[in-house]
């Protein structure tokens, strides 16, 4: 079999030898041995967060790609007479809207330009101007840009207005320190094929305990409904419905393994020297970044097409793909960019060797271009 190409992408992710072998099992959902695999996940998820049980603090598993884990915190959390602040600056914050909009939930939409990050002072004058806002929803990483959204002084504004808080931490969690409770984080949001380096297959919640019993009477669906997946899970430790079991065998490798990297400190620090090889690399070939300095995260990064009348997207990805490496187009709105991730089980050498790859590819196509 060929070796697969390499991921560069922000999520499915390449993913360690180890972790894909975990899930050449067939285990029952009932079996006893899956039941503490879960369990596992549950708490460690929790470690990963800085908070734990004893603190007040639960972890819900969804099955369904984290969208589902997102609807599923939305169409729980909100009660009838809910109000939801949006706070967007990207595609995925525009996704959690349209969640709302879907649920015919009230909201008030807090558009900021893809390439800033929220003014916190138009979140507390608008948190002030509309008291019967109840909820607040962000993201954390807006993996559109690779930006990092200031949670944790939005978590203090929630606080302080008393208002629920919800964030979107997909592309994040695992990799970028973040501790729920100082953040005041009542939801936090994120999947099994982002950084934890697993593979798809479900998305995880940690919720505040007190307001995730305060969703049961808020139930608008069946197959998303937060508290009756809780409930089910913390009673006989099962799912409600059929679970991806071996989704959850590689997860639970993948949460040693992370443990085995210094957890998400030594998690952060390796894409952090990805990403700082990576730009280094792209700047000498030409390439500009989308975000200023100041906005820019390790996650994933966005690149300016290139000023060159030669250039084409579509035949530069199809170039490095048949070379092994996959990058991933841009979404913004305005502007031509691309992608390319720095999470996944890659280490620099796979970065020099993209680099390398597109260096090749350039001179293929007879683009030559300045030094950024
Ligand atoms: C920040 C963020 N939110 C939500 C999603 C949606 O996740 P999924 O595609 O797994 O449904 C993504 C996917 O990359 C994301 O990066």
């Amino acid at each position: 079999m060929k070796p697969d190409k390499i991921l560069f992408t922000p999520g499915p992710l390449t993913t360690s030898a180890t972790v894909k072998q975990a899930m050449l099992r067939d285990l029952g959902s009932r079996d006893f041995e899956f039941i503490e695999k879960v369990q596992f996940i549950r708490t460690k998820l929790l470690e990963a967060g800085e908070v734990s049980k004893q603190e007040g603090y639960e972890t819900i598993i969804m099955q369904g790609s984290g969208t589902f884990g997102i609807e599923s915190v939305i169409a729980s959390a909100l009660p009838v007479n809910g109000h939801l602040l949006v706070i967007i600056n990207g595609v995925y914050g525009e996704r959690i809207s349209k969640i709302a909009a879907v649920h015919h939930i009230q909201q008030t939409r807090l558009v900021f330009n893809e390439n800033e990050i929220p003014d916190l002072q138009k979140v507390e004058a608008t948190l002030k101007e509309n008291p019967s806002i109840t909820h607040v929803a962000v993201i954390h990483c807006e993996t559109t840009t690779g930006i990092i959204n200031p949670i944790d002084a939005i978590g203090q504004i929630c606080a302080k207005h008393g208002v629920i808080y919800i964030v979107d931490a997909m592309s994040s969690f695992g990799a970028v320190p973040v501790n729920i409770k100082q953040s005041k984080i009542d939801f936090l949001i994120s999947s099994s094929n982002k950084c934890i380096e697993g593979v798809p297959g479900f998305s995880f919640i940690i919720a505040k305990k007190d307001k995730l019993l305060s969703c049961e009477p808020n139930t608008r669906n069946l197959s998303l409904d937060l508290y009756a997946q809780w409930k089910g899970l913390e009673g006989d430790g099962q799912f409600r419905f059929t679970p991806p079991t071996h989704s959850l065998l590689a997860f639970a490798q993948a949460l040693v393994e992370l443990e085995q990297e210094g957890g998400v400190k030594g998690r952060g620090a390796r894409y952090i020297s990805n990403y700082k090889t990576l730009v280094a690399g792209m700047e000498q070939l030409g390439f500009k970044e989308y975000l200023t300095e100041e906005n820019r995260g390790y996650i994933i990064t966005c690149f300016h097409y290139p000023e060159h009348e030669l250039f084409d997207f579509k035949r530069f990805y199809e170039a490095l793909n048949e070379k092994g490496f996959v990058i991933y187009p841009g979404k913004l709105s305005k502007v031509n960019c691309f992608r390319i991730g720095n999470i996944g089980r890659i280490t620099t050498s796979d970065i020099q060797d993209l680099l390398k790859a597109i260096a090749v590819t350039l001179k293929e196509t007879g683009i030559a271009l300045l030094p950024a």
